[in-house]
Parts: structure tokens; C-alpha cells; sequence
């Protein structure tokens, strides 16, 4: 049987969560070309490895036991907002807004809960902090587990400047 341990990320692991982060695009059809998903790597492993050293992201790694090798992770960028009512209407919130990013489960992995173990860490995390909400844009493969863990849909709109309509490389998984 597959075991595997969770441990939360650091500075040194911001090369592997970039990969992770272009694996998960690739694998929601949004990366067009190699050249792309090379330049998103490392333009990722630098603007992690500063978020990771400055605190404003914070993320979760599942490690394989058998041999220490990374191969799920979910993590939370924490962005500067306007100051905002809280979900509850009870006060103003002026800390930074949570979105969850970089959730992604290597293939060989999937469908073992590991996505979910790791999501509920964000959640316990997010609790402890004392935070109101989190934010995500849900891929098809994550909507389910994002569902069962108790997103909702939200109001969201977006505009791009692609003819097609389509472009939504920065969206925010
Ligand atoms: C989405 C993803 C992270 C799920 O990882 P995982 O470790 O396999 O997820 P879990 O095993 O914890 O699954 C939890 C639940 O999510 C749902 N789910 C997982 N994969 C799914 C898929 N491909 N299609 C539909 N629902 C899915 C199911 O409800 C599942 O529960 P179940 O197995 O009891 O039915 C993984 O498929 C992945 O990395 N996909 C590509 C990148 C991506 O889309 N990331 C999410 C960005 S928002």
C-alpha cells in the first residue's frame, strides 16, 4: 500500500511546487506549447521562492514514504485586498485575501485522498489563522472535492482580452 506523510513547505521546495503548478495547468489543457510551460517553471520557482521567503504563500506537500519524493501539494497565496465586511457582516477585515493555488496530485497518486488530506489541512490552517474565507477557481477534476469540502460558486466574472473568450491562464487554482 501507497503511505505517504504531510509536511508544509519551505523556501527549498519552490522549484518542486512550480512544477506542480505547470503539471496542473498542462493538465487543465492550458499550456499550448513547451517553450511556455518552460518559461511558467521558472518564472514560478523565482515568484514562489520569494512568497515562500516572505510568508504570503504558504503550502502543503504530500511526500511518498517509500522514497521521500513529493507528489501531491496544495498551498495558499495570501494577497493584499481592500478592506472588506466579513462573511459574517460582523466586522471589517483588512488582512490579506487567501486564495488556494496549486493544488495538484501526480497521476499515479489520484484518487487515493491525498487531494483531500491536503485540502483539509488548508482548512485547519485557515481556521487556526482565523480567516473567513478562502478563494479558488476550480478546475473539472478539483470541483467535486472542492464541493464535498463546502465551496460554493460565487460571483465571479472575468473578462479577457483573447478573441475567444478563453484565455484564463491566470486564473487562480
Ligand atoms: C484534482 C486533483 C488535485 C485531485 O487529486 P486526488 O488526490 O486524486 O483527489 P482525491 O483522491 O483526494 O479525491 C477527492 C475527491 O475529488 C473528486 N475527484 C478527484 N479526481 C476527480 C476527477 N478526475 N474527476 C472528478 N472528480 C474527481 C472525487 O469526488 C474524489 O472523491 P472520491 O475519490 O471519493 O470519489 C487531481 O486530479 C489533479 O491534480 N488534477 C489535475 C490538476 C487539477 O485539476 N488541480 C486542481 C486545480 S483547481
Amino acid at each position: 500500500m501507497k503511505t505517504y506523510a504531510i509536511r508544509q513547505a519551505s523556501v527549498s521546495d519552490a522549484a518542486v511546487v512550480a512544477a506542480h503548478r505547470v503539471a496542473m495547468f498542462r493538465d487543465m489543457g492550458q499550456v499550448p506549447s513547451q517553450a511556455l510551460a518552460s518559461s511558467l517553471l521558472s518564472a514560478s520557482t523565482i515568484a514562489l521562492a520569494e512568497l515562500l521567503r516572505e510568508g504570503s504563500y504558504v503550502g502543503w506537500l504530500a511526500i511518498d514514504g517509500r522514497d521521500e519524493r513529493v507528489v501531491a501539494g496544495a498551498g495558499v497565496h495570501l494577497k493584499p485586498q481592500l478592506p472588506r465586511i466579513s462573511q459574517d457582516g460582523a466586522r471589517v477585515v483588512t488582512a490579506s485575501d487567501a486564495l488556494v493555488v496549486n493544488v495538484y496530485t501526480e497521476p499515479d497518486w489520484r484518487r487515493r485522498g491525498v487531494a483531500r488530506v491536503l485540502m483539509r489541512t488548508v482548512l485547519e490552517w485557515a481556521l487556526d489563522r482565523g480567516l473567513d474565507r478562502l478563494v479558488l477557481h476550480a478546475s473539472d477534476d478539483g470541483r467535486a472535492l472542492y464541493a464535498s469540502l463546502g465551496f460554493l460558486p460565487t460571483n465571479e466574472m472575468r473578462w479577457s482580452a483573447a478573441r475567444d473568450g478563453e484565455s484564463c491562464a491566470e486564473a487562480a487554482p
